[in-house]
């Protein structure tokens, strides 16, 4: 039987109503035993995403690529990598996933291409190729070598030297990620034409890899300038001047009239680096050109800010940070917008390992940071293994990481930084993209844990004995079920989408309180980010100074449960109200 799709509503698109479930083929599920996940595998699980309730479905690049940044590098857009299937496999993947209600959204990566891109192929031989101008390429600089400082993501420059046509090329990720250059009318039209292809065949949507990029600062004599080396060392000093281009608002609206204003899609841009101003600009309901971001504020609390190892010098997040970042985004684009909201995807480590308490309170802390997601205002995303409460991997050795990222900074790191092994390898643990990719656990049986009867192509997460698929559907108290609750509220309860949010209790370091108000109904969500000091002991809620919480003591304001991740009773008083190691309540105030 066909299900019927999450519809819109006449004040709410469907997306707003939407739990989006990421999907990272190589890792999700693999049908042929050659260790790779493939689109045939996705295929066959598809029962547990029904089963959780997700309305959509992203799925990481599955196009023809050399796969230097897993798929990241596009060869040709309109076909399948081989590892993954086929375009038949595709087509049959899409028709089961409409026919469970689900809707598909597909990665477009169009930034850049890969190097063995047809287009590059011919550009990169001769000036006059047609294609050259597709790309982005500049002279040396007057003195020789590179023409600016730009620091390439995934480390080194961004300018690679390029015999034949004696010049450079940019590239601000790997230099197998050429930069297209969008100021070209032909290449527009090209993407443009690659996004009906895939529209017609049936997709819903694209997510939109580092699409704020696309713009490049060109000045008036058509070149690039240096970027300011803000302290000595400062990494990726291209990425500021990048992301915020002066063509990217006209760029993204004629891609939105020509193209995306033909389908009924849901959009998402990856924006690194966005201010509040670019979401505003991108997602607003009128003349947005897309529906919502991701942007990465929250992303970046755990690192020191402008040391020059970037995303590897490693801070302890102090929550109250974690409010000012969030609460700005959630007031700011209150009806201005529409937030994504993540904790998690495949460049980010796991949230109950990063945010959460892995080893004590693994589960309370995997329900608890569902529970504050889930709650604000935004299209929630759940990247895979999340709904299992996966965790970070901590591989002894380099050789068991597959990571284009994670490789390069542990050779700059040891070769040119002088940093000792084991301390980048302590960084690798943390934030490794990595952890994120080790394959989906579906059951407890080794070797392959249902992901493969082969030898996967990176480490399993050796927790897959215990927290598995099989083991957590079978368990109503897991964190799957939970996660199906959650999703399932999202459905039901209209305030979860469209209620206003207001932050609560600002200064408090271990507690994150807000609430959500639709008409005269307030809901309030209170997420406890620690196991108590000592460790087990219950928190008291201190709301003395914060006027509303205060004032509904004095009223003695008292609520009902919604949904919590420990036991308690229905009615809940505020006043003299604890909240348990990592416990996460959302009351529906009287
Ligand atoms: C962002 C993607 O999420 C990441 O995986 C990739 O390496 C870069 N963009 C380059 O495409």
């Amino acid at each position: 039987m066909t299900a019927s799709p999450t519809p819109s509503s006449p004040s709410t698109p469907w997306w707003k109503k939407s739990v989006v479930y990421q999907i990272y083929p190589r890792s999700f599920c693999d049908s042929n035993g050659d260790g790779i996940g493939d689109l045939p595998g996705i295929t066959q699980r598809l029962d547990h995403l029904a089963e959780l309730g997700v309305d959509v479905v992203w799925l990481s690049p599955i196009y023809k690529s050399p796969q230097d940044d897993n798929g990241y590098d596009i060869s040709d857009y309109r076909d399948i990598a081989p590892e993954f299937g086929t375009l038949a496999d595709f087509d049959a993947l899409l028709a089961a996933m409409h026919a469970r209600g689900i809707r598909l959204v597909m990665d477009l990566v169009v930034n850049h291409s890969s190097d063995e891109h047809a287009w590059f192929q011919s550009a990169r031989t001769r000036r006059d190729s047609p294609y050259h101008d597709y790309y982005i390429w500049a002279e040396p600089a007057p003195g020789g070598g590179p023409p600016t400082n730009w620091e390439a993501a995934f480390n080194g420059s961004v300018w690679e030297w390029n015999e034949p046509t004696g010049e450079y090329y940019l590239h601000m990720f790997s230099k197998k990620q050429p930069d297209l250059n969008w100021e070209n009318p032909a290449l527009r039209q090209e993407v443009y034409a690659l996004m009906r292809f895939w529209l017609d065949r049936g997709v819903d949507g694209f997510r939109m890899d580092v699409i704020n990029m696309i713009s490049k600062p060109w000045r008036a004599d058509g070149s690039l300038p240096d970027a300011p080396v803000v302290r000595e060392g400062f990494l990726q000093p291209g990425f500021a001047l990048t992301c915020n281009g002066p063509r990217l608002v006209e760029f993204l609206r004629e891609m939105r009239e020509q193209v995306l204003d033909h389908y009924d899609t849901l959009t998402v841009g990856e924006a690194p680096m966005a201010t509040i101003e670019q979401g505003i600009a991108l997602t607003h309901p009128e003349n947005g050109a897309l529906n919502m971001l991701f942007q990465f504020e929250h992303m970046d609390l755990d690192s020191q800010p402008g040391h020059s190892n970037g995303k590897w010098a490693l801070k302890p997040l102090d929550l109250r940070d974690l409010k000012t970042t969030l609460a700005r985004w959630q007031t700011a684009l209150d009806g201005q917008g529409w937030n994504s909201l993540y904790l998690s995807n495949h460049d980010q480590p796991r949230p109950v390992s990063r945010f959460g308490d892995d080893r004590r309170y693994p589960v309370e802390s995997a329900k608890m940071l569902a529970t504050w997601l889930h709650g604000h205002q935004g299209t929630p995303y759940v990247y895979q293994g999340e709904e299992l409460g996966m965790d970070n991997v901590a591989f002894d050795d380099i050789a068991d990481y597959r990571d284009i990222e994670t490789l390069n900074i542990y050779r700059v790191a040891t070769q040119e930084r002088g940093v000792a092994p084991r301390d980048i390898l302590r960084s690798i643990h943390a934030k490794g993209r990595d952890n994120a990719r080790t394959p989906m656990p579906w059951t407890g049986e080794a070797p392959g844990a249902g992901f493969t009867t082969g030898t996967p192509w990176i480490r399993l997460n050796p927790g897959f004995v215990r927290s598995n698929a099989q083991a957590l559907r079978a368990d109503p108290q897991s964190v799957f079920h939970y996660y199906r609750e959650l999703i399932a509220l999202r459905k039901s309860q209209p305030i979860l989408t469209d209620g206003r949010f207001e932050l609560l209790l600002a200064q408090d370091r271990h507690v994150y309180a807000y609430t959500r108000t639709l008409g005269d109904e307030t809901w309030l969500v209170l997420c406890h980010f620690g196991g108590g000091e000592p460790e087990g002991t219950p928190r008291a809620i201190d709301g003395a100074d914060d006027p509303t919480w205060s004032r509904w003591l004095a009223q003695g304001v008292q609520g009902t449960r919604v949904i919590g991740n420990w036991p308690g009773p229905e009615r809940v008083a505020l006043a003299g109200l604890t909240l348990r190691p990592w416990e996460a309540l959302i009351l529906a105030l009287d």
